[in-house]
This record gives structure tokens, sequence and C-alpha cells, in this order.
């Protein structure tokens, strides 16, 4: 078995691994949102506190599922770059301690890859080549993963990612924090409720531009712009009309630069002779169901089958960390105890 920690960001999370199935034996994980709400966002200082007191205590309970004994354990993987450097040292910490304590190798595992092996949880085949596109808080990536070692990112964010637009307009609209989920809901009521119509005409980004290439910041100024005006009219931007309205336009907006993005992708692939077999969407961002629902549409169209993680997998969680570790445990991937470091950026080499 293959105990692995993430934390890497907001949510602590342990779990233990078949090394001979790839079943998902434990997991846990203790999301701090509810503390980062308040502040509209993820108090990094706050978080690695957080780690400090949750990691043990879910250590604890990983150790009663063995019935009190580490023993069948054969290796301790860590989540160990990118992500916050404070938050991603209590992890690591925790990983050493018990790699060292136990005499067990270490395993580092790179969060992005962990995200792409959300796919495979619970399983001990896994795709390749495969085409992901990964949407998370801190990055929006197409991702052309040749092998488990041979990964290269063919396009990336110029400034936000998907996911921090959504945390960022959920902020404007005073919704919280994550802003996914909660935008991803106000816009479904508006669509429910009444025939959406675009009011606001938000901006397709990189609409004149041949790049492949993806950015939010655009957008995300024109939501900021459209929410000043309406206060300076008056209207109260905390109604569900108005937050309905704003959510569902910018939510399409988003969707829409991704898909055109992707079609531009697709389609240079099939002009190559190099069709996309296999496609998937990862990231915690992958779990808007109005994201899918295209993207779904759009593998279709070009014959790609579109693979998907559980949804209660998608977020960060340390299940993905551990199944990605499976694959470094069968090639003795181990990392060095004592030089082994945390890292905020994806080391180069990681992504070629
Ligand atoms: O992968 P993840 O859990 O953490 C990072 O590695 O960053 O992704 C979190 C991000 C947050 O920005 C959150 O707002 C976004 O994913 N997210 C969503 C949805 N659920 C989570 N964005 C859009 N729609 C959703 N349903
Ligand atoms: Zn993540």
């Amino acid at each position: 078995m293959i105990l692995s920690i993430e934390s890497s960001c907001d949510d602590s999370s342990i779990a233990i691994t078949e090394i001979s199935s790839g079943k998902l034996l434990f997991h846990r994980k203790i999301s701090q949102e509810a503390t980062h709400s308040t502040y509209g966002g993820v108090v990094p200082e706050i978080a690695s506190r957080l780690h400090a007191e949750e990691l043990p205590k879910i250590l604890y309970e990983a150790k009663k599922f063995l019935n009190d004994s580490f023993s069948p354990l054969k290796a301790i993987a860590v989540t160990t770059e990118p992500g916050l450097n404070i938050t991603l040292i209590e992890g690591l910490m925790m990983a050493k301690a018990l790699a060292f304590s136990l005499k067990l190798p270490i395993i580092s595992v790179n969060h992005l890859k962990g995200h792409i092996y959300s796919l495979f949880i619970n399983q001990i085949q896994s795709i390749f080549p495969l085409s992901v596109l990964l949407v998370s808080g801190g990055h929006t990536l197409i991702i052309e993963a040749k092998s488990p070692t041979q990964m290269s990112i063919i396009a990336k964010s110029m400034d936000d990612s998907f996911g921090e637009s959504f945390d960022k307009v959920a902020k404007m609209l005073l919704l919280g924090y994550p802003g996914g989920p909660i935008v991803e809901k106000m816009a479904k009521l508006h669509a429910q409720d009444s025939k959406p119509q675009s009011t606001f005409n938000f901006p397709l980004p990189l609409k004149h531009s041949k790049d492949l290439a993806f950015s939010f910041s655009g957008l995300k100024n024109a939501v900021r712009l459209k929410v000043l005006e309406a206060q300076e009219q008056g209207i109260n931007i905390q109604s569900d009309d108005f937050r309905g309205k704003i959510c569902y336009e910018f939510q399409k907006t988003a969707c829409d630069h991704l898909l055109t993005q992707l079609k531009k992708y697709f389609k240079t692939k099939k002009e190559n002779g190099d069709f996309i077999k296999h496609f998937s969407i990862v990231g915690g961002a992958s779990a808007n169901i109005f994201l899918r629902d295209k993207i779904h549409d759009l593998c279709d169209t070009f014959g790609a089958k579109l693979l998907l993680a559980p949804l209660e997998f998608c977020s960060d969680n340390a299940a993905m960390i551990g199944r990605a570790a499976l694959d470094k445990y069968n090639r003795k991937e181990f990392a060095d105890i004592v030089t082994l470091q945390s890292s905020p950026k994806s080391t180069q080499g990681e992504f070629i």
C-alpha cells in the first residue's frame, strides 16, 4: 500500500492506495473552504496553520484504518509542486517524518500530474496518449500526455486561470469562496427561471488571436465594470436577478472561450493527421456541468472519447496523488528523503 498526502492549497488530505489493484482503500479530506470564505480567497498563512492541525488528525484515522500498524505501507507519497510553498511544506514534513521513521521510500508527486491521474483512481490501468484540459484555481492548460513520463504543455493562460476568474467574479458579487460552484449554481437557476438573454455582451477573450492560449483577466474586468455601473445606477448587486444574469453570462463567455481554443486545437491536430482518441478535463473546475456538456459535444464532433473523473475527485485530493505515485512506485522513481524540496512552481523537466 502507498500512503499519500496532499496539502498544496486549502485541502488537507490523506489516502491509502493498494499497489496491486490501484484500489483506493482509504481517503479522507478536510476542506478549509469555510474558513477562507470569509476572506474571499485562500489566506496562505491560515491554510498552513490549518494543515498542521488537520493532517495529524487524518493520519490518526488512517492508522486506525490500518489496525494501528503502518506495516502494510510500502511507500509514502506527497505533493511537492506546484502550490503554495508554506502549505506544501506541511505535507512534505509529515511525509519525510513518516518515511524516515518507517524506513520507507518517498515519492514526490507533481500536483498537476496528480489531477490527470484523478481519471484512473480505483483502477490499475491508465490511458495514454491523452490530451487534457486542466482547469483549476491556479492553472488553465492543454497538456499532451504521450505517456506517464512524456507530458508537454501545449497552451496556457496568459493571466488569470479559469477557476480563479470564477472566484473573483463571486467575490465581486459577495458570493463567498470558492466561486466556481456558487457561480455555476446561480447561472443554472437563472437559466431555469428565465429565458436567458445576452444583456451584458461580455467580450470573448482572444477573439482575433490566432494563438492557442487562454486569457480571463479581460473578461473579469468587463464583469467588474458592469458591477460598478450597476452600483452607480442604484441596482442591488446582491439580488438573485442581477447575480444570476452576471453569473450566467460570465460562465457562458468563459466556457465559450475555452471551447473556441479547444476547437482550434482539435482542428490543427486533425489537419496534421494526428487524431485525438482520448480527451479529458481535469482539475477543480472540471466539476462544472455546463462546461462538461459543451466539451462532450465537442468531443463527439471530432470523434474523441471524453474521460472524466468522478465529481468527488475533481478538486484537490490525496487519492489522485496516491494513484499517480503508484505508477512512479512501479517505475521505482523514488526521491531522496534528505534533499527533497517543495516548489511553488512545477520544476523544469516535469513537463517537457
Ligand atoms: O483543483 P482545485 O481544487 O485546486 C487547485 O489546484 O487550484 O481547483 C479549485 C478551483 C477554484 O478556483 C474553484 O472555484 C474552481 O476550481 N471550481 C469551479 C467549480 N468547482 C470548483 N469552477 C467552475 N465551476 C465549478 N463547478
Ligand atoms: Zn488542484
